[in-house]
């Protein structure tokens, strides 16, 4: 199932149910929560989940990381698509920031964010992966906190996103921004977040590089 595809429930009651899953996990790991979480209470990341945060590296991809983004990606999204597509953007040279999440020489996570053409200094994140065994930790939060954050003092102005408008709108992404812009994957899950106070056109066509386009992925 695509993004597009995904019913949509809202953010509240999403959250509910995931409050009370995070609470059934909690307790399925014999941990203690500490607070007691009611429903539409989103409970925060815990100290004593299986990995934690702190032994988490979030730094750009080094030579020889590339198998093992190839790998998070294939594992993340149940198949090559998407980690065939990092391996290309890479070829491409359209590859702007490329972060992982490492706890050593393990890579956790991967996301990417890529030029695009547009009416103003854009990029695309995608995709985002974390790997099964560590989802729900932070990790992808983390990964995309720090690439809006390198993005932002890079000059760039603006980052699009394809994806769950609950999970990217924490971070500041809005669909109703995206709104005035073309693109393959416009539609009620693509986002805009601005960067930096300069005053951007709020309309116009957005070329993906290649690789996205060949992709098929929407
Ligand atoms: C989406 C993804 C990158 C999030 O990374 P993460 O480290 O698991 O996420 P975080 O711990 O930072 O944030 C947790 C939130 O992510 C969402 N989430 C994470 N894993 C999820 C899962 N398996 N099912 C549903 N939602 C999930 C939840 O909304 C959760 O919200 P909550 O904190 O309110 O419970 C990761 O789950 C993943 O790799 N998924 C598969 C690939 C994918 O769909 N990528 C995104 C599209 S480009």
């Amino acid at each position: 199932m695509t993004w597009r595809e995904r019913p949509t429930a809202t953010c509240e009651a999403r959250s509910g149910l995931r409050a009370i899953q995070n609470s059934l996990q909690c307790n399925n790991r014999g941990l203690v929560c500490g607070r007691t979480v009611k429903e539409g209470q989103v409970m925060p990341l815990m100290k004593g989940t299986a990995h934690q945060l702190e032994s988490i590296t979030i730094r750009d991809e080094a030579p020889g990381d590339q198998p093992a983004i190839h790998e998070v990606h294939a594992l993340a999204f149940s198949g090559p698509a998407e980690a065939k597509l990092v391996d290309e953007v890479r070829q491409s040279g359209d590859l702007v920031i490329s972060l992982v999440a490492a706890e050593g020489d393990l890579i956790l996570g991967h996301i990417l964010l890529s030029k695009l053409e547009a009416p103003m200094r854009a990029l695309a994140l995608a995709p985002v992966a974390v790997h099964p065994d560590f989802q729900r930790q932070g990790i992808g939060s983390a990964m995309i906190r720090k690439g809006l954050e390198n993005a932002g003092h890079d000059g760039w102005e603006a980052v699009f996103v394809l994806g769950d408008v609950c999970y990217y709108s924490r971070f500041g992404f809005s669909v109703q921004a995206a709104k005035g812009y073309f693109s393959p994957y416009s539609g009620e899950h693509f986002m805009m977040l601005q960067l930096g106070p300069r005053k951007i056109l709020t309309s116009g066509r957005l070329v993906y590089p290649a690789p996205f386009r060949s992709s098929g992925l929407s």
